[in-house]
C-alpha cells in the first residue's frame, strides 16, 4: 500500500575532526546538530493516459517542476530533488504510477559548512522510500547520496556527510567513520562538554573552485606515491614519502611542495581523529585529556590553514577570537573550508555566555 503522504527530515552535521580525509578513503568524526531540513511528499493520481508524472517542489516559495525522467541540472536547489528521482530510476527502483509533490522547509543555513545540501538529499531519501516502500537502508542512503552529489550535482565530495546524516540518529552522538570500509561507531559527546557553532557568514562552495583543487592534488599525490588512498601511507615515513614526490620529474618543486603538505595533512589528521576519538572516551577518566582535545582541535586548524590551504584570514581570525574565551576547549575550521563555521568545544553551561561573548566581539572583527 503506497503512502500518500508522509513527512520526514534530516538533521544537518558539523564535523568535530577529520577534515578532507572522506574523499582520501581516511576517518571522520562528525555530529549530527539540531538544525534539520524538513520533507512533506504527496502522491496523487497522475490522471494523464501517458506513463508521465509530474515532480513538483516547493521551497521558500519558490516553485520548480518537471516529468520524472527529464531531470536536467541546473544550478539550482532542485538539482538535489532531481539527482535524487534520476538515481532512484537508474537503480531501477519503482518510483512511478503517482504525480509527486514536494514541500521543503529547513532551518539550516545554506553555505555555511553544516551540510544543508546532505542533510536535503537525505530527507528527499527518506520521503521517497517511506512514499513508495523502497528497500534501501541508511547506508544505501549515504552511498546514493554521495552519487547524487557527484553524478548529478557535480560536486566531488566524499561519503561523510550522508553517511553521518543518514545513520546517526541524534544530535548529542559523534560518529567515528572509517570512510573506506563504512564501518563505524557511535560515541557519546562527554558529559562536561557541548558543542558550540559559530558560523562565520561566509558562503563556502564545494562545487568547484579551492575544493575541487585540493581532490586533485590528492589523486596527483596518490599517483606517485603508487596508492590507490593517500590513508593507507603511513604517517611515520612521512619523510621517504617527501623524497619520493621530490624526485618525481613532472613535478615542479614548488608543486612537490604542495603535494607533500596535502599529504602531510591527511596523514597527521587521521592520527588526529583516532586520538581525539581515545580522548572523548577517556575524558570522564582523565582530565588531561581535556589538554589534549584542546590540542588536538588547534593542531587541525593549523594544518587545514598551513598544509592544506583551506583556511582564510577571516577564519583564522574567528577562530583565535574563539580559541581565547574562557571554558572552550577547542576550536577550528569545520568542513570543505574556504568560508564557512567554526565548531568549538564548550564546558557545559557556559554555551550561552560564550555565545553571546563571541558574537559580540566577532561584529568588532
Ligand atoms: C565537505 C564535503 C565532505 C568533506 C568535507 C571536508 O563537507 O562534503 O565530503 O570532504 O568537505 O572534510
Amino acid at each position: 500500500m503506497i503512502n500518500i503522504n508522509n513527512i520526514s527530515s534530516a538533521y544537518g552535521r558539523v564535523n568535530l575532526i577529520g577534515e578532507h580525509t572522506d574523499y582520501n578513503g581516511g576517518l571522520v568524526f562528525p555530529t549530527l546538530i539540531p538544525e534539520k531540513t524538513t520533507v512533506q511528499l504527496t502522491l496523487s493520481p497522475s490522471h494523464s493516459h501517458s506513463s508521465s508524472y509530474l515532480v513538483s517542489a516547493n521551497s521558500n516559495n519558490d516553485t520548480i517542476s518537471y516529468l520524472l525522467g527529464e531531470e536536467k541540472n541546473c544550478s539550482h536547489w532542485s538539482d538535489y530533488l532531481k539527482g535524487v528521482t534520476k538515481i532512484l530510476r537508474e537503480e531501477n527502483f519503482n518510483i512511478f504510477g503517482y504525480n509527486i509533490n514536494i514541500n521543503i522547509e529547513s532551518n539550516l543555513p545554506m553555505g555555511s559548512g553544516l551540510s544543508s545540501s546532505a542533510a536535503l538529499i537525505v530527507a528527499l531519501f527518506r520521503a521517497m522510500v517511506n512514499a513508495f516502500h523502497l528497500n534501501l537502508s541508511d547506508i544505501d542512503i549515504a552511498k546514493l547520496g554521495q552519487r547524487v552529489e557527484n553524478e548529478f550535482v557535480g560536486a566531488r565530495v566524499g561519503i561523510m556527510d550522508p553517511m553521518v546524516i543518514s545513520v546517526a540518529q541524534n544530535p548529542g552522538q559523534a560518529l567515528f567513520i572509517d570512510t573506506k570500509s563504512l564501518c563505524y561507531q557511535t560515541i557519546d559527546i562527554p558529559d562536561s562538554l557541548e558543542i558550540l557553532v559559530i558560523n562565520s557568514g561566509i558562503s563556502h562552495s564545494n562545487r568547484s573552485g579551492g575544493y575541487l583543487k585540493r581532490r586533485e592534488e590528492c589523486e596527483e599525490a596518490a599517483k606517485i606515491l603508487n596508492t590507490t588512498y593517500l590513508s593507507d601511507l603511513n604517517l611515520q615515513n612521512l619523510s621517504e614519502y617527501k623524497r619520493l614526490l621530490f624526485s618525481q620529474q613532472s613535478t615542479t618543486s614548488s608543486n612537490a611542495e604542495t603535494l607533500f603538505k596535502r599529504v602531510r595533512h591527511v596523514l597527521s589528521e587521521n592520527d588526529r581523529v583516532l586520538k581525539l576519538k581515545d580522548a572523548f572516551i577517556n575524558l570522564a577518566a582523565s582530565s588531561s585529556s581535556l589538554n589534549l582535545i584542546k590540542d588536538l582541535f588547534a593542531s587541525s586548524h593549523l594544518s587545514m590553514k598551513n598544509d592544506y590551504e583551506v583556511s582564510i584570514p577571516e577564519i583564522d581570525r574567528l577562530v583565535e577570537l574563539v580559541s581565547s574565551e574562557p571554558h572552550i576547549h577547542g576550536a577550528r575550521l569545520t568542513g570543505g573550508g574556504f568560508g564557512g563555521s567554526v565548531v568549538a568545544l564548550v564546558e557545559k553551561g557556559y554555551k550561552e555566555i560564550a555565545y553571546k561573548n563571541i558574537l559580540s566581539k566577532q561584529q568588532q572583527l
